[in-house]
């Protein structure tokens, strides 16, 4: 609990109830009859124990009486962060998954995403994106757009105005053939990438950032990766790509670039690994690999259902937390169906599962590991922790209010159940009807209250 300075902001709200959230130390802590205080700038003023409302009261300056109590069946969760997402790839999410990654792409993705040069076009998908993500309870989530400035920031703006926390990357690609006129040259990538930057700075979001984004190794020459490297260290900027996703890919790779020892050691040297680097998938990185990411501090996205509905291949998370590389997970919509991060948690379930059915010494993950992973460790992957991830006095209030039994939703509760349970319930059989509201930076973004048209 933290005593108020004279520098602290006043009490904005209060709940009474059940709270639960990693820490460093343990996977799941459950409080349970606790006080949560948030202040008027969206930060968690205190936690403390309901035991003590009338000496908080005095000490926070709040009236008991507003306190918001839950109900048995309702508890406060750490927002869910979302690692890696296309938002342009949300447009045909649910469909075309009958390809392994490259001809994937080829076939579907890169038609798909040359049509957000259109500015109406990407708001009528980008405004359904971002909704969607936070209904589904996604307070954090680290976009991929399009090779268009324009239309990225538009996403941007949206991800602002629905109240959103977002990293956002206007794509980079100065390599591809199969769809000749969504790829750039060196120059254009380059501008582009620092206008891209510099409007987005400019607008001063409070929640929103620039991501510098490469989209693949296979799909950038060595002089941009160069390039981008160094935009990324110039700004002090977030980092995003994909590595590792397919077993052709990396072969594909090691063609492209043999004068590097692996597919890591090809953005390690153009120093595109960095502490606030998250690249996307990892599946078949060796130990010598997830070496390099622990020394630069660079994480990787987790995406389950991605890497099963590609047919690319099984991370082992085990092996990444033995190696302490920083992970969180994604949804990898498009290559991923679901654009919900409760799917991400149920589909991570399920790949460690598959590890233990092949090899029954490997350690499963617990549905409390993997509740870390979707919350605190998404945030350490996109170095946001010092902001979000769990409920630490001093950082935002990122939360979704859930209700297990909410009427009409998906879970039936027979017996009386602890708050572990409803936890666990909640991550297996949940869905938005069970977030009754969402909240990120303290302010109340679900249910919506649509943005005022400018
Ligand atoms: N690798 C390069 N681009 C992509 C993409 O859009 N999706 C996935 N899953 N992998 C990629
Ligand atoms: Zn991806």
């Amino acid at each position: 609990m933290a005593n108020p300075d004279k520098s602290s902001s006043a009490i904005a709200y209060v709940y009474r109830g059940t709270f639960v959230h990693s820490t460093q130390q343990t996977a799941l802590q459950v409080q349970e009859d606790a006080l949560l205080g948030v202040d008027t700038e969206g930060k968690i003023a205190f936690i403390g124990e309901g035991k003590k409302l009338e000496a908080l009261s005095q000490v926070f300056e709040f009236s008991p009486s507003e306190v918001t109590q839950l109900t048995e069946h309702e508890f406060l969760m750490p927002g869910l962060v979302d690692t890696h997402i296309h938002a342009c790839q949300y447009s045909y999410a649910g469909t075309a998954l009958d390809l392994p990654l490259l001809q994937w792409l080829n076939t579907y993705t890169f038609p798909v995403e040359s049509r957000f040069k259109d500015l109406e076009f990407a708001r009528r998908v980008y405004t359904h994106v971002v909704k969607r993500t936070l209904t589904n309870g996604t307070t954090t989530a680290c976009y991929f757009a399009s090779i268009h400035t324009d239309a990225t920031l538009l996403l941007g703006q949206i991800a602002n105005d629905f109240g959103q926390r977002a990293l956002v990357g206007k794509v980079c690609m100065d390599r591809n053939d199969s769809v000749k006129h969504y790829r750039e040259s060196i120059q254009e990538s380059h501008d582009e990438t620092c206008r891209f930057i510099k409007e987005f700075l400019n607008k001063k979001y409070p929640l929103a950032k620039p991501v510098v984004t490469p989209r693949f190794a296979l799909s950038c020459s060595r002089e941009l990766l160069e390039q981008l490297g160094k935009i990324a260290k110039n700004n002090n900027l977030h980092i995003q790509s994909h590595i590792s996703e397919n077993k052709e890919e990396i072969q594909l790779v090691k063609e492209l670039f043999p004068e590097s020892e692996s597919y890591t050691d090809v953005y390690h040297k153009y120093n595109l690994l960095t502490d606030k680097t998250v690249m996307a998938h990892g599946c078949h990185l060796s130990d010598k690999e997830l070496a390099v990411f622990k020394e630069t501090g660079a994480s990787l996205s987790h995406c389950p259902n991605s890497n099963f509905s590609l047919c690319s291949g099984v991370l082992n998370v085990r092996n990444v937390l033995k190696h302490k590389v920083k992970l969180g997970l994604g949804t990898d919509v498009a290559g991923g169906y679901s654009s919900s991060m409760l799917d991400a948690v149920r589909r991570t379930l399920d790949a460690s599962k598959i590890l233990t059915i092949q090899d029954p010494k490997h350690e499963t993950l617990s549905f409390e590991e993997v509740f870390r992973l979707a919350t605190l460790g998404g945030s350490q992957a996109l170095s946001l922790d010092d902001q979000t991830g769990n409920f630490e006095v001093g950082k935002d209030f990122d939360a979704l209010r859930v209700n297990v039994a909410a009427p009409g939703g998906p879970i039936d509760l027979i017996h009386s159940e602890g708050p572990k349970t409803l936890l666990e319930k909640f991550l297996n059989l949940g869905d938005d009807r069970n977030i009754v509201e969402v909240f990120v930076a303290g302010k109340k973004v679900v249910p919506f209250t649509e943005p005022k048209a400018e």
